[in-house]
């Protein structure tokens, strides 16, 4: 593992997203209320840096994890984390997509896709990524999306950007550097606004999508897998 890759990228998600703890923290929460405090196979989509099986491993001693990511750099990151923290025999990373899980792989009672899906350009591939997360969930499961969102062309994204701007300021970046940032690095990334992002997360199948969660250029959706029937957990009870 590369140390100073990794701790460069602790440091610069928690610039980017000044509640990057907290959020772990919440939806762990979530988690925890929804999978009453049994056993529980969570798949971690994006695992790499290895910060939600850090944030959720020790914390939730009866929780299996299986970690996808595409980059084998930050699974060295993941399997590290793993390690120091002896989650080794409750934690397996596959490198790939979704799509290099096992056949017939089980379906898992929780998924999350933290800050991920603003990395895949093609819209057509989001749905695809989200209706096979879906497909490998139980239903009623709960799910978390995180992701930079916004409407290109509105006032409304580039006041987020400004403030989101003034995060790298704050810790200390030039001010030449965080214009650049702003206005071509951070640009390559994909934005779908966010009732685009809901209508996604409703096409794959996923019902009670609520957004809980708003920091700088990020929000984070809390959804349910529906149920065999096609309808929510609520109204299946
Ligand atoms: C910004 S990191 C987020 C990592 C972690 N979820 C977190 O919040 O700290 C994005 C990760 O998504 C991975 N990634 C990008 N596209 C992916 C895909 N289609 N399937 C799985 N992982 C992907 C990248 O390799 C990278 O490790």
């Amino acid at each position: 593992m590369n140390s100073e890759m990794a701790q460069v990228y602790e440091t610069n998600a928690r610039v980017s997203i000044p509640t990057y703890d907290a959020l772990f923290g919440m939806v762990q929460s979530y988690f925890r209320a929804e999978l009453s405090g049994e056993g529980a196979s969570v798949l971690v989509i994006g695992a790499g840096g290895g910060n939600e099986l850090s944030a959720w491993g020790p914390s939730n001693p009866e929780w299996t994890f299986t970690g996808v990511d595409i980059s084998e750099e930050m699974l060295k990151i993941a399997q590290h984390k793993t390690n120091q923290l002896g989650l080794s025999n409750r934690v397996k990373l596959i490198h790939g997509t979704i799509n290099d899980l096992p056949e017939d792989t089980a379906v898992y009672d929780a998924a999350s896709c933290i800050l991920v899906l603003h990395f895949i350009d093609n819209v057509q591939e989001k749905l695809d990524l989200l209706r096979t997360i879906h497909s490998h969930l139980k239903p009623g499961a709960p799910f978390v999306l995180v992701s930079a969102y916004g409407d290109r062309d509105s006032t409304e994204l580039k006041d987020r950007l400004h403030v989101w701007g003034s995060f790298w300021l704050d810790a200390g970046r030039a001010p030449s550097k965080v214009n650049e940032m702003v206005n071509t690095g951070i640009m390559k990334i994909s934005f779908l606004p966010e009732k685009q992002i809901e209508g996604l997360l409703q096409e794959s199948g996923f019902t009670n999508i609520t957004k809980f969660f708003v920091t700088g250029l990020f929000g984070g959706w809390i959804c349910h897998a529906a149920g065999s029937n096609g309808v929510g957990i609520e109204s299946e009870v």
